[in-house]
């Protein structure tokens, strides 16, 4: 198993929810940690937060040259890359009469082609130090959520790039994983729309604490613990990693 210390890591989404909760596990351990997202603000508090060990790249993961920028930054910045963390995603809620051929379009630019084409950009680099990918799944792809269809389908496409980029890297040395978490409380619902502030936002994700085995939802600190192992754990590639408090286990009681 290997350590995080002085590891380089690119983390896409960085600027809040679970790709923050990552940036700031995986600062405490050591690494040298890029961030991404288009917002600038919340991307210099976390390295304010962090300390010089975090790094920002301002950018749009949907935008070619700026996945180019993210990854020669954390090149830059970590002297290497040992470990593409692609989290960035976004939601987009209604039922499949309601939805927007463009919007949809968009949705799948993001959570899905941005994510294998930094991949492409980064295998390079990640070869060089036998690094490896993970992306974010969700339990989407396991209990069905009416009105999300096409975020189900972004991250079913996800688990199933999982497998082949890992069978394509292998060889190379380069490992490819996704988490797939269960409700965590993040900025994603507000992003979406479909919580009007953080308020509803945590009530509609805690309203879901009980449909979870364990009887809450989870952290994004305990997520980050699996993006550890996932990048840490040498003889693991093409996995989809549930961490989600027993959510997909879909327990009915009768
Ligand atoms: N929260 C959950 O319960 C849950 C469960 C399962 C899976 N997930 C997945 O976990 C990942 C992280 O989500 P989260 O819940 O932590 O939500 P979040 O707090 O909204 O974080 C998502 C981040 O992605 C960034 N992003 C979105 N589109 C981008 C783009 N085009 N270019 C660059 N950055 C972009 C956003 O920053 P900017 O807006 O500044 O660009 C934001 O910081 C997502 O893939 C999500 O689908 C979440």
């Amino acid at each position: 198993m290997r350590s995080l210390e002085d590891m380089s890591v690119l983390i896409t989404g960085g600027g809040s929810g679970i790709g923050l909760g990552a940036a700031e596990h995986f600062g405490r351990r050591g690494a040298f940690v890029t961030i991404s997202g288009r917002r600038e603000e919340p991307l210099l508090a976390a390295v304010e937060q962090i300390g010089t060990r975090c790094n920002a790249v301002v950018g749009d993961v949907t935008v070619a040259d700026d996945r180019k920028r993210m990854v020669e930054g954390a090149v830059d910045h970590g002297g290497g890359l040992d470990a593409l963390l692609s989290l960035a995603g976004n939601m987009y809620v209604g039922t499949i009469g309601a939805l927007e051929e463009d919007r949809l379009l968009d949705l799948f630019h993001s959570n899905v082609v941005a994510g294998m084409m930094l991949a492409q950009c980064a295998k390079d680099h990640l070869a060089e130090r036998k690094g490896s990918i993970v992306f974010a799944a969700s339990v989407h792809t396991r209990r069905a959520f009416p009105g999300a269809s096409g975020y189900a389908a972004t991250k079913g496409a996800i688990e199933a790039l999982t497998g082949v980029l890992a069978a394509e890297f292998g060889r190379k040395g380069v490992r490819v994983n996704s988490v797939r978490p269960g409700g965590v409380h993040t900025e994603i619902l507000v992003r979406s729309g479909m919580a009007k502030d953080d308020e509803e936002s945590r009530d509609r994700v805690e309203a879901l604490a009980s449909a979870h085995v364990l009887g809450r939802i989870g952290t994004t600190e305990e997520i980050a613990e699996a993006l550890e192992y996932l990048v840490c754990a040498e003889w693991t590639t093409g996995e989809v990693l549930t961490v989600d408090g027993g959510l997909s286990l879909g327990v009915t009681r009768g």
